[in-house]
């Protein structure tokens, strides 16, 4: 096996009395799509919250191409390779499309020149159209939200991107145009991506290795077919105590 690209090494986030993440531990390969799954509550987004710096884990450490990034700020996080898509759609709405991407490429260089044609570049790239550019957060779908916030992370130039409920309120054939499109900006920018998602069918086809999450722990990995038969995951999908 070569060096994984992202240790995540036995990582505790408590809030008070709960414990959100409890000795977690993955590893996350180079140019690899990993899904990330388990119920509400499991710990996923606490997980993504402590890998972006947005929460300094209690304990555990995350190493990213062989560094150690535990603590570290967000945007200095983000300078390192690593963005990020949030759940909650969070909208830009007096920003337009281009705006919004020009800003995400702006933490990587000061020149706005520079910056507004990476913008385009990738809006292209991942198929918004030109007539889309100009209009205001407010103005578009959701399914184009998705894409700009897609478009916005990897505007920073990105080796690791986390995606965090991308497809949630997607219609069945906007998620498999998303699947099409994050399989495309793999290839063509060399990522490596790691999908939180509850939308089973479009995890477990895009994904070619999957980590279970539940009550803060990871309960199961391997391959989307082995996972899905698990008796343990089964469980924790049901609300059952796990075996
Ligand atoms: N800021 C916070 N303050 C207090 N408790 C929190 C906070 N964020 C998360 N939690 C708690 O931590 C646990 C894990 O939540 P988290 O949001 O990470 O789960 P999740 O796996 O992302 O769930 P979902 O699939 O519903 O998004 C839950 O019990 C949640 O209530
Ligand atoms: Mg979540």
């Amino acid at each position: 096996m070569p060096e994984p690209l992202l240790r995540v090494e036995d990582v505790v986030k408590r809030f008070g009395g709960i414990i959100a993440v409890n000795h977690m531990s993955m590893e996350v390969y180079e140019n690899e799509i990993l899904g990330l799954i388990g119920p509400n509550g499991a710990g996923k987004t606490t997980l993504f919250n402590c890998i972006t710096g947005v929460y300094k884990p209690e304990e555990g450490r995350i190493i990213f191409q062989n560094e150690d990034i535990t603590g570290l700020p967000p945007h200095v996080i983000i300078q390192k390779g690593i963005a990020r898509t949030w759940q909650k759609v969070r909208p830009f709405k007096k920003l337009t499309v281009l705006e919004a991407v020009t800003v995400g490429a702006l933490l990587r260089t000061p020149d706005v020149d520079e910056a507004r044609e990476t913008a385009k570049e990738i809006l292209e790239f991942i198929g918004i159209e030109k007539s889309r550019w100009n209009r205001l957060g407010s103005e578009i779908t959701l399914i184009e939200h998705k894409l700009v916030d897609l478009a916005r992370a990897l505007a920073t130039r990105p080796k690791l991107i986390l995606l965090d409920e991308v497809a949630a309120g997607l219609r069945p054939h906007e998620m498999d145009e998303l699947a099409k499109v994050l399989l495309k900006v793999r290839e063509e920018y060399k990522l490596t991506l790691i999908v939180v998602e509850h939308v089973m069918r479009f995890v477990m086809g895009l994904s070619e290795r999957i980590v279970v999450m539940h009550e803060g722990k990871k309960i199961a990995e391997g391959r989307p077919e082995e996972v899905a038969n698990n008796p343990r995951v089964v469980e924790a999908y049901l609300g059952t105590k796990p075996l």
